[in-house]
């Protein structure tokens, strides 16, 4: 018996998905008590009290189900987001999401177009259900280039993924970019617009994916709860569909995808506005606190709407490397020549910018 014969060949070349560094990992090779993990983009705080709350209530209750329709939840949403129910879908996480979109729509021999570097689930999915990956480069300003990526879509394109903002550079497209987008996509091609940052975002020019949605439209709108509601480790996200689209994943979704104790917080995490704009300022006010460290060592970077921030380097495994003995994670993508810092607590910022300067000092120019 051979296991080639068995398991699909085409999937050979994919590799698991690489986590970054635990921070318990890094305090035992640096030595250091203090570490931070700024690599995952998440949120520095924690649940909500309210959301907290109710998980606590609900943890006696885990011999049941969960609510596989994921009732009350998409009703708040949409009502919140001013949608039919019917339109909104939660996920495992919107990762989940995006597999599953990638599911219903792709045959083998489609074409996924999306802007490279961006968010590395899309290519995972594209090779998982047998499509072609067509990667667009970012423009000047690391920022999608949306004329370009109109341009890569061919009779075979099936599906685009537009991560607004973008992750890892953390930069938008605006408005007037993406009506030229959706004026000119062809009808065969279904966008999903990644908004998992939508609520750190605070340019008045970005183009909130739900404006452009009217249930007809072949565009899908995808969130999480992964970040500023800081329930990453849960696993819910959600996305708002034309009916027919909601319909298809319902039907490829497993029954239960969602649990209780996700559902729950989800739900109340949606109250607690007064702490989501704080989240929302507090997290500006940092990045700036970084752009001027940035500013100072000479580093080149992109201006972020999300809660991390890209920057440049010449020398990006020497400055991981020296970042982690300080004590900081973030994130490094082989050797191309950028990394990826996430903002947490102000404490974080000081301490981040702290490591920074200590190392531009021993390696010089970063
Ligand atoms: C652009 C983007 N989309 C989607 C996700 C997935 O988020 P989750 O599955 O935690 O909801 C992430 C997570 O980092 C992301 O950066």
């Amino acid at each position: 018996m051979s296991w080639d014969d068995i398991i699909r060949p085409d999937l050979e070349p994919l590799v698991p998905y690489a986590p970054g560094l635990r921070a318990s990992q890094v305090r035992e090779r640096s030595g250091k008590d203090l570490v931070l993990k700024l690599s995952s983009n998440e949120h520095p705080c924690g649940p909500v009290p309210i959301a907290l709350a109710a998980m606590r209530e609900v943890l006696p209750r885990m011999n049941r189900y969960s609510d596989g329709g994921c009732t009350a939840l998409r009703r708040k949403l949409s009502e919140r987001l001013g949608v039919p129910a019917e339109t909104v879908v939660v996920g495992n996480g919107s990762n989940e999401i995006l597999r599953l979109i990638a599911q219903v729509v792709l045959r083998p021999g489609d074409e996924v177009v999306f802007a490279w570097p961006s968010f590395i689930v899309y290519p995972m999915v594209t090779a998982i259900f047998g499509a072609t990956a067509v990667k667009v480069p970012l423009a000047e300003g690391d920022t999608l280039d949306l004329d370009a990526m109109l341009a890569a879509i061919t009779p075979q394109t099936r599906l685009v993924f537009l991560c607004n903002p973008n992750n890892p550079t953390g930069t938008i497209y605006r408005k007037e970019a993406f009506e030229r987008f959706l004026a000119a996509v062809p009808s065969h091609v279904l966008t999903v617009v990644d908004e998992a940052y939508f609520e750190f975002v605070t340019d008045s020019d970005y183009p909130d994916g739900l404006d452009y949605f009217d249930g007809d439209r072949p565009i899908v709108i995808a969130r999480t709860f992964s970040k500023i509601y800081s329930l990453a480790g849960l696993r819910v996200g959600y996305a708002i569909c034309p009916p027919n689209i909601a319909e298809a994943l319902h039907k490829v979704r497993e029954p239960f995808n969602v649990n209780t104790v996700a559902q729950i917080a989800a739900y109340y995490s949606l109250d607690d506005e007064v702490e989501v704009r704080r989240r929302r300022k507090e997290n500006q006010e940092q990045k700036t606190y970084l752009y001027s460290c940035f500013d100072r060592l000479g580093i080149k970077y992109a201006r972020s709407e999300t809660n991390f921030v890209y920057f440049h380097t010449s020398r990006p495994v020497e400055v991981f490397e020296a970042l982690l003995s300080e004590g900081v994670i973030v994130r490094d993508f082989g050797n191309a020549p950028a990394l990826r810092v996430g903002i947490g607590t102000p404490e974080d910022t000081q301490m981040t910018i702290a490591a920074l300067e200590v190392v531009a000092a021993r390696l010089g120019k970063l």
